[in-house]
């Protein structure tokens, strides 16, 4: 994985039960039989967003590999956090999984209540994909340009809305950066996630929001919403013509979304290994390459699909946003 691009400047943050059976006789207590019944990967937002896309890409290959099936599950609510919690208390054997972003690296310094501890209570699979973000606006907004739209956010703040994914939530975050580069404060709605968010964008219910590629990169091919930047170093290879914010004029918003899949910690090291592998499988698939590809993304290298590889990088981006968000003063709860 490329090294994080973490922002220069934050000045002003403001802030189904789970299928969790045991495995029984001979399951996956020591991984031997596993999987001998259904996955289930809880994704932390609503389905049909960005981390849903993503996940659901994966989910048929990695079940194929493992010779199982699994299930994808949709838990909503407080940016991705009342998902990880559930998660980090669900019996170690396997069967539940969680996909989760760049928010498992930034809670623990934005929420002081928060239920579990990243690195304590979950045994990390593997990196998946990191996205880029664009910044995007209902398809009538006024500003043209993104020189363009900061002008009209400074002048225009009080009425301006920011639609995000809750606090947590990659949207928040770059919405944050956004509105801290800008020297702004917009009025934020938050949502389940950033699916529905972008339903309402295109109609023009909310008036800007950050949102991956992954969730964007249609409706702005389509001409259905308003695309001013792209918060990476680079362009993305089928948005040719969205500079990226640096180019536009705002280097401090950089920053582009880390996927990872994670079990509860205690599982047996077998089926944390199994499930690993079966992620590599499933990101070398030549499918999953081109529809990664199609929305501006990529699978992570083999290397970084490792729980080893994915632990380092979790951990070296609490450290990180950790700092960022201190020197913020920002809490959620
Ligand atoms: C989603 O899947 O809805 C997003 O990843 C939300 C976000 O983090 O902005």
């Amino acid at each position: 994985m490329r090294p994080s691009t973490v922002p220069r400047l934050i000045a002003a943050f403001t802030a189904v039960s789970l299928v969790a059976a045991c495995s029984g006789d001979g399951g996956a207590g020591e991984g031997g039989g596993y999987p001998d019944q259904n996955i289930t990967i809880v994704v932390p937002f609503s389905a049909g967003g960005p981390t849903d896309t993503v996940t659901r890409m994966i989910a048929d290959p990695m079940a194929k590999a493992l010779g199982g099936r699994i299930v994808v599950q949709n838990v909503e609510g407080a940016g991705g956090t009342v998902a990880a919690g559930q998660v980090a208390t669900a019996q170690p054997d396997g069967y539940t999984v969680l996909m989760h972003h760049i928010g498992m690296s930034t809670a623990p310094a934005l929420y002081k209540d928060l239920p579990y501890q990243p690195l304590a209570d979950f045994a990390t699979i593997g990196l998946v994909t990191e996205v880029p973000m664009t910044v995007v606006a209902r398809p009538d907004f006024a500003p043209a340009t993104f020189a363009d739209l900061t002008a009209y956010l400074k002048a225009n703040a009080g009425t301006v809305t920011l639609a995000n994914a809750g606090i947590g939530a990659a949207s928040h975050l770059c919405g944050l950066l956004l509105q801290s580069a800008a020297g702004v404060k917009l009025q934020e709605v938050p949502y389940q996630g950033t699916g529905p968010a972008l339903t309402d964008l295109v109609g023009g219910q909310v008036d800007v929001m950050c949102d991956q590629t992954t969730n964007t990169t249609g409706q702005i091919t389509a001409g259905k919403v308003k695309a001013y930047a792209v918060t990476t170093p680079e362009r993305v290879k089928n948005l040719p013509d969205l500079p990226t914010t640096t180019e536009a004029g705002m280097p401090q918003l950089q920053v582009s979304v880390w996927h990872g899949l994670y079990v509860p910690a205690g599982t047996p090291d077998e089926v944390v290994r199994k499930l690993s592998g079966a992620l590599t499988t499933a990101l070398a698939d030549p499918a999953v390459v081109e529809q990664m590809a199609k929305l501006g993304t990529a699978p992570v290298p083999a290397a970084d699909a490792t729980p080893e590889a994915h632990r380092a990088h979790l951990q070296e981006q609490i450290a990180t946003w950790g700092k960022v968000i201190a020197d913020a003063g920002v809490k959620a709860s």
